[in-house]
């Protein structure tokens, strides 16, 4: 057998594979690349018998609609509560997003927190695993809130964090989310919200305070309290921002104690 063209062992492959990772590649790459946004998507679809055969048929892309919006407006409307808001929002097919991401990322953290941060979209860990803010970033983020004695995994309300993003699927190279795209799950994000009623809301980052108060810019928001979903809220710079310019942590400290003051006990 031609020696190039040998299978790899088990350990040899793995050795390979954690080199390529420590050379920074964090995406498997074929020979040729593939128009993962030209599948059909791969959520379960509802199967139609074909009247007469016997036979079940799958339809192959979304069901066309007449307004995206509204139907997002009327799937999450009609939400009962959040486990049904992460099901309809999961079900609905009209944002580009979920055919390149491999999960749906709701949420983490206690519901019956009193501090609700809302990111931007899952990254390549997120989108992995499931679970918003859990790379680097969100290491970050843990430890900058456990620094005002709050963290997700905390049972009492006083103390737990809840943390949902505006999307929920992640972008292709975690390119920013359009606004087309931020306008389908705005509804979504609303009713979250409301389900889980903070007494304030952190907007980390730009794609959060543009959904939330249709303004960019915020190296220029950070720091000051506005209203956003009908909640006091404090615009941050994201973790990922500060990772590349440590310098300012010192403004996002501030940040930090600001929301600590204003859910006393500063
Ligand atoms: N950045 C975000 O804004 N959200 C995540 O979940 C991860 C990184």
């Amino acid at each position: 057998m031609d020696k190039a063209a040998a299978p790899l062992d088990f350990e040899t492959a793995r050795a390979l594979l954690e080199w390529q990772a420590e050379l920074g590649a964090d995406e498997p790459m074929l020979e040729a690349p593939v128009n993962r946004y030209g599948l059909a998507i791969e959520a379960p679809k509802p199967v139609r018998a074909v009247a007469g055969t016997g036979q079940a048929t799958a339809p192959a892309g979304p069901e066309p609609v007449e307004d995206p919006l509204q139907l997002a407006a009327e799937l999450a409307g009609g939400a009962t509560g959040l486990e049904d808001l992460a099901a309809r929002q999961a079900s609905y097919d009209h944002c580009a997003l979920k055919r390149g991401a491999r999960n749906f990322v709701f949420a983490d953290g206690n519901p019956a927190a009193r501090v609700l941060i809302l990111g931007e979209a899952p990254g390549r860990e997120e989108d992995i695993e499931g679970r918003p803010f859990v790379g680097r970033a969100g290491q970050l983020l843990d430890r900058m809130f456990a620094a005002i004695g709050l963290s997700r995994t905390a049972h009492h309300p006083e103390e737990a964090l809840y943390i949902t993003n505006v999307m929920p699927w992640r972008p292709p190279q975690n390119r920013d989310p359009e606004p087309a795209e931020i306008a389908m799950m705005l509804p979504f994000v609303k009713r979250h919200v409301d389900f889980v009623n903070p007494d304030v809301i952190v907007l980390m980052g730009n794609t959060s305070c543009f959904a939330a108060l249709g303004r960019k810019g915020i190296l220029r928001l950070r720091g000051t309290w506005v209203e956003a979903f009908g909640k006091p809220a404090m615009p941050m710079t994201h973790p990922a921002y500060l990772l590349r310019n440590p310098a300012a942590k010192r403004e996002a400290w501030a940040d930090l104690l600001e929301i600590r003051a204003r859910l006393g006990g500063a």
